[in-house]
């Protein structure tokens, strides 16, 4: 754990250091500084071809060659806060490994204090969540800590208030389509847009490519519906007895499960649980589908 004064002396000198943000944790490295950006992807083991989120202090930080329609009204409505937007750069002014070479780069103005301030202080960071590749993401200090030990200092803000990544964005063939599902669900966009976005998709291959890779997975082998000796589920729900019970929280509040979801897929691992059955018997519109396409991607179906 590091002071916030040491985590912007860090970051200005080329570290890496993880930081609170109201999603999750991030693994930041400044955007000026190449060397950090490719120690981030070599901590996490991630694919150089999937691109980092730009984070940023304030709209005005948004280098874009030509901003969208309806960006104002998205930022107006959503900023600071859990929505990332992919548009298109002056490639001269992103620095070409802040946007893994391509003609395009993500940004995000996280809503949490400690993050805002650091970023005043450093200039916009990248950061990609706080966990390696593939496992189930950061939403705490501790978390961090299990994943990457010593090798990473961590600016401790707490519990994440969200638990779930940001929803991204991009405008595709004149209008939005969201490439990631988030913590801002369609229903929420669609009173701010007028029209719902769509889920986006390049023929078979998504068009955020981090989505081509497998996600959020325990050691545990999940099996989505069904019964045995680990279940995670709902508080509020009548199970029949099981060896270790997991809660999501209660099955009227999508915001209390996605708050839950990654503790308790991390608990499994440490329980040394190796197989787990979820309770699937939940709605699939407006958070909920977040949640259901988040247990999919841990689940052996994509494994
Ligand atoms: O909530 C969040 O978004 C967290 C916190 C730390 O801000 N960050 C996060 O970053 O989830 P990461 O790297 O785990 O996920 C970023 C996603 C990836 O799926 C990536 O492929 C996509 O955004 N992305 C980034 N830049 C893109 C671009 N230029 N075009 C399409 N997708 C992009
Ligand atoms: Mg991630």
């Amino acid at each position: 754990m590091i002071s916030f004064s040491e985590a912007v002396q860090k970051l200005k000198s080329g570290e890496v250091v993880a930081v609170p943000t109201e999603t999750v944790y991030g693994l930041a490295a400044s955007i000026y500084h190449p060397q950090a950006i490719e120690k981030v992807y070599a901590l996490k083991k991630r694919p150089l071809d999937n691109p980092l989120i730009i984070h940023v202090a304030h709209p005005s930080q948004v280098e874009s060659k030509q901003l969208p329609p309806d960006f104002d009204k998205l930022t107006g409505a959503f900023w600071p806060g859990s929505l990332t937007l992919v548009l298109e750069v002056d490639e001269s002014k992103i620095p070409f490994r802040a946007r893994a070479g391509l003609p395009t780069a993500a940004f995000r103005l996280p809503n949490h204090s400690i993050a805002q301030e650091l970023i005043a202080e450093t200039g916009p960071l990248v950061m990609p969540s706080a966990n390696l590749s593939g496992k189930p993401s950061a939403t705490c200090a501790e978390h961090v800590e299990e994943d990457f030990a010593s090798l990473v200092p961590v600016l401790d803000g707490g519990v994440c208030a969200q638990g779930v990544e940001s929803t991204v964005l991009c405008f595709h063939e004149g209008a939005w389509e969201i490439i990631r599902l988030g913590c801002i669900s369609a229903q929420s966009l669609q009173e701010v847009l007028g029209y719902a976005p769509k889920l986006g998709r390049k023929g078979d291959k998504p068009l955020c490519p981090g989505q081509m890779y497998k996600h959020y997975a325990p050691k545990a082998k999940l099996h989505l519906g069904g019964h045995g000796a680990a279940l995670i589920g709902y508080q509020n729900r009548f199970y029949p007895p099981v060896e270790r019970f997991y809660s999501l929280g209660t099955s009227e509040d999508p915001r209390e499960v996605m708050q839950n979801l990654y503790r308790v897929l991390r608990q499994l691992d440490r329980d040394g649980v190796e197989e787990a059955f979820v309770d699937m018997d939940i709605p699939s519109d407006g958070l909920w589908e977040t949640i259901q396409e988040r247990f999919l991607r841990a689940s052996s179906h994509f494994k």
